[in-house]
């Protein structure tokens, strides 16, 4: 296919040209009834592409002309049989990854570290989870990978299991060896999902892990403005048909897109391709190669360390993706909380996340020498100043999985009652409470409050970290099941 070729953004461009008299939504009709405040800071041509389904413009629910066009394109990019684009991040890709892999009451294999779409996608469908503990990276305080013999044996416990999702790469750059985990599940005819939030650039490099498609997933979900050039929310999910059901998979994507999707949305993932298929190897490698001087330069600053390739073939993790710089202070005493903290405070570098011991800085194609330069060198004045710290004590090891007594969607749709925190011990859950970012369940709706989850938490939320899920984000309560 001719990959230059810019289908959406061509006939939203023609459609611009012919300015019709227009009758539909969105009311804001081109730019007219934007906020003037807005039009003099940003333009007026922004808003041109904020359209609806016209003659030109396509159907998400239904394509056929330039949207379908550009997932072709898109399908070929990335090794799939079909592309869809997605308005709601890979949030709704998971959830609709879920639901096609296990019925109501099948039952479905999910990583305990996957992200809470995915426990939303157990919500929609009823399937009943069976967890996978990725594999724990002590030194870091990381979670490395799932390893083919884990799937095995999940198989060998499970051996009804439909599908298994695996989120790789991982917000820290950790893959598993999806070629491994492919086989197994296809030995069980089950279905391999993987959630690649975090992975679309690898497809276009051959110093990164290789993409998830290529090495035998059925299913990706990718959030292509994570790390290529596409805007906020916008994602795509590739698959492929061998062991998945097309029309329920299309199905699915209907229950969680809107009917109003939105065309700059769409617009910004046909030319993220365009930039990737035309020139996405210049690109890439322009990330790896600030990440690589990042890397070098930070692992000479004296008590401070960012992880590399050392981690491969550690805690089941079979490969790295290196643009994803896991910096770590704690031999100078420096939590990676409060590193996220001074970095932003008084250097003003904004890092994407922080957990005990580290931080996590992405290192786009986009990115220039200056940032790294900028945040290397705030790190070495930070080094300088916690010169004489005390290294951290190891961090606490994360309690064990909380017995479950009933699915997600039984406990969701459960009468629930909010007590306060205290009285939550023992009790069965009725939410989801993950430390956020990055967003791994301690406890899923359902599962009975031990007190050792109880008692993790509860030191979580008195260091005032951030919590998802939960009702009350300060959990001074919690909503738990009527028993
Ligand atoms: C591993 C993982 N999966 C899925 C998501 C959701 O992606 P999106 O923000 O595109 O909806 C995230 C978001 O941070 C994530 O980290």
């Amino acid at each position: 296919m001719n990959q230059d070729k810019t289908p959406l953004f061509d006939a939203i461009m023609e459609f611009n040209e012919r300015r019709p008299a227009y009758f539909r939504i969105p009311g804001h009709r081109f730019e007219r009834g934007i906020n003037q405040r807005w039009r003099d800071v940003v333009g007026d041509a922004i808003f041109q592409f904020d359209l609806t389904e016209t003659p030109y413009t396509d159907d998400l629910h239904n394509a056929e002309g330039s949207i379908a066009e550009a997932q072709k394109l898109a399908a070929e990019v990335f090794h799939a049989d079909q592309t869809f684009f997605l308005v709601n991040g890979t949030t709704c890709g998971n959830q609709a990854m879920v639901m096609t892999a296990a019925l109501e009451g099948e039952t479905v294999a999910i990583p305990r570290n996957a992200h809470k779409s995915a426990l939303m996608g157990l919500i929609m469908s009823g399937a009943k989870p069976v967890y996978i503990m990725p594999q724990l990276h002590e030194t870091w305080g990381l979670h490395g990978g799932i390893r083919p013999q884990d799937v095995k044996k999940l198989f060998q416990e499970h051996p009804d299991c439909k599908g298994l999702m695996v989120v790789s790469p991982t917000y820290y750059g950790v893959c598993s060896d999806i070629k491994g985990i492919a086989e197994v599940c296809h030995r069980h005819g089950a279905i391999l999902m993987v959630d690649e939030a975090h992975g679309a650039h690898c497809y276009f490099s051959d110093q990164l892990p290789e993409g998830d498609l290529i090495q035998g997933a059925d299913m990706v979900a990718q959030s292509i403005h994570k790390v290529t050039g596409s805007l906020t929310q916008s994602s795509m999910l590739h698959a492929r048909f061998d062991r998945v059901d097309r029309s329920r998979l299309e199905g699915n994507l209907h229950l969680v897109q809107s009917t109003s999707p939105n065309y700059l949305l769409l617009t910004s993932l046909d030319m993220a391709r365009h930039d990737l298929a035309m020139r996405g190897k210049e690109l890439i490698a322009n990330a790896v190669e600030l990440a690589k001087y990042a890397r070098d330069r930070i692992n000479a600053i004296p008590g401070i360390r960012c992880a590399g390739r050392e981690l491969i073939g550690t805690a089941g993790i079979d490969d790295l993706d290196e643009t994803r710089l896991v910096i770590s202070a704690a031999d100078l005493g420096v939590e990676g909380f409060r590193l996220e903290q001074i970095l932003f405070d008084e250097y003003n570098c904004d890092v994407e996340l922080s957990d005990y011991k580290n931080v996590l800085a992405i290192v786009t194609f986009a990115n220039v020498k200056e940032d790294i330069d900028r945040l290397v060198d705030a790190l070495e004045d930070i080094a300088r100043r916690f010169a004489n710290g005390t290294p951290l004590e190891e961090g606490k090891p994360l309690p064990p999985q909380p017995p479950a007594f009933m699915t997600p969607r039984r406990a969701y749709f459960s009468a629930s009652e909010t007590v306060a925190w205290e009285e939550a011990r023992g009790c069965i859950s009725a939410e989801m409470i993950a430390p956020y970012p990055p967003g791994i369940p301690l406890i899923y709706p359902g599962e009975r409050m031990t007190d050792e989850v109880w008692a993790f938490l509860d030191e979580y939320r008195r260091r005032g970290g951030h919590l998802q899920g939960p009702a009350d984000p300060k959990l001074n309560t919690c909503r738990i099941i009527k028993e």
